[in-house]
């Protein structure tokens, strides 16, 4: 098992990597954490999971409760979260008493967010069982819900007491979600990390076949960067906005779509609009246009959103909380393993690359 670490000042915990649940245990106890616990999971991730889960985290004496909900984005509301809050009251939770949040990325955010706020605060932990909450969601204490349409748009930052990986949870993740999630791995290697870029351009075949050398680099690399950004911007108030590369057309598409294209699909047709965002803008140039999208290709994913309506993904845009002082934030790439934060000011440029991604027949 690999333990990493995310040092920030009071609040910092270990992400540990592992080829299965038996560490969990441990990572309780030196986490000091035998109370109460209620283990929220949805109902996809509850047949494959939970009683493994279970059994590890009854080993620390603590009493174990699950509460199962619906699965998918559009039960990431207010409505799920209040279910948590009954189940918390229903089995005496207090202070002392853990959540742990076992699945993908939304029930980690939905979970997360019931844990920030429930008496003020519980302990939270992290045990993500889908590529997009590996790699990215499970780490870095962004939780929340949907709102009115609106991505994200309730929600607190919490950091969780510890992260717990295990990698072989990836083998029974619809091949689609695999492949979304690779979007967020992909997005890392562009923004901060050439070499794992060309590590997963290589390997792609490697890790969608669950080798598990392929998985367990990768999970490193991948909580290596997100813990780097956290540490350093806990808040978003300038580094971390670089994690949200792709996602300012991504979720823009992802609320248009009505959640029918999944969060890494959206993403990456995201990382493809920025690509030619910055080609359009003199910053990049078509080779290396041509190069991000067919690495995004060759993971199986989208890099267009095509018959979406260009008006309604720009209004979205603006209705999002990326917008200051009327100007769009993008982060656009300076090269492969490098991006900067800009206000895009040209709303016609940003037309006409929403138009060549959401046209069918244009290359
Ligand atoms: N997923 C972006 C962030 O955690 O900041």
């Amino acid at each position: 098992m690999l333990k990493l670490n995310v040092n920030i000042a009071d609040r910092g915990y270990p992400i540990y990597i592992a080829s299965d649940f038996s560490g969990l245990e441990k990572a309780c106890y030196d986490a000091g954490l035998r109370s109460k616990m209620l283990l929220v999971t949805d109902s996809n991730v509850e047949k494959h999971y939970s009683r493994a889960c279970v059994e590890e985290l009854r080993k620390t004496g603590a009493e174990i409760s699950v509460h199962v909900i619906p699965a998918g984005e559009h039960n990431k509301n207010l409505d799920t979260v209040i279910g948590i809050y009954r189940k918390l009251l229903e089995i005496k939770a207090d202070r002392s008493s853990a959540l742990v949040a076992l699945g993908g990325g939304v029930t980690g955010d939905i979970a997360g967010f019931a844990a920030a706020t429930f008496m003020r605060g519980i302990h939270f932990i992290q045990i993500p069982t889908s590529l997009i909450a590996q790699a990215d969601s499970s780490i870095g204490g962004k939780t929340g819900v949907d709102f009115d349409g609106s991505k994200n748009m309730i929600g607190a930052f919490y950091q969780p007491r510890f992260v717990f990986i295990n990698t072989n949870t990836l083998k029974t993740l619809p091949e689609r979600e695999l492949k979304s999630g690779l979007a967020e791995v992909i997005k890392h290697g562009l923004i901060m990390d050439a070499d794992f870029y060309a590590y997963i351009d290589r390997n792609i075949d490697k890790i969608l076949s669950f080798d598990e050398n392929a998985l367990e680099y990768m999970t490193k690399m991948n909580c290596r960067i997100k813990g780097t950004v956290v540490e350093q911007d806990e808040r978003e108030s300038g580094l971390r906005a670089i994690l949200n590369f792709g996602h300012t057309i991504g979720h823009a598409v992802e609320s248009v779509s009505g959640f029918s294209m999944l969060h890494g699909e959206c993403v990456s047709a995201g990382i493809a609009g920025a690509y030619r965002l910055a080609l359009k803008l003199g910053m990049t140039d078509k080779g290396t246009v041509d190069e991000v999208e067919g690495t995004l290709k060759k993971a199986g994913l989208p890099v267009k959103a095509p018959g979406m309506d260009t008006k309604k993904i720009m209004d979205q845009m603006f209705f999002d909380k990326k917008v200051k002082d009327g100007k769009l934030n993008f982060v656009l790439p300076k090269r492969i393993g490098e991006v900067q934060c800009c206000a895009l000011n040209d709303k016609e440029i940003l037309k006409e690359v929403l138009d060549e991604l959401t046209v069918e027949n244009i290359s």
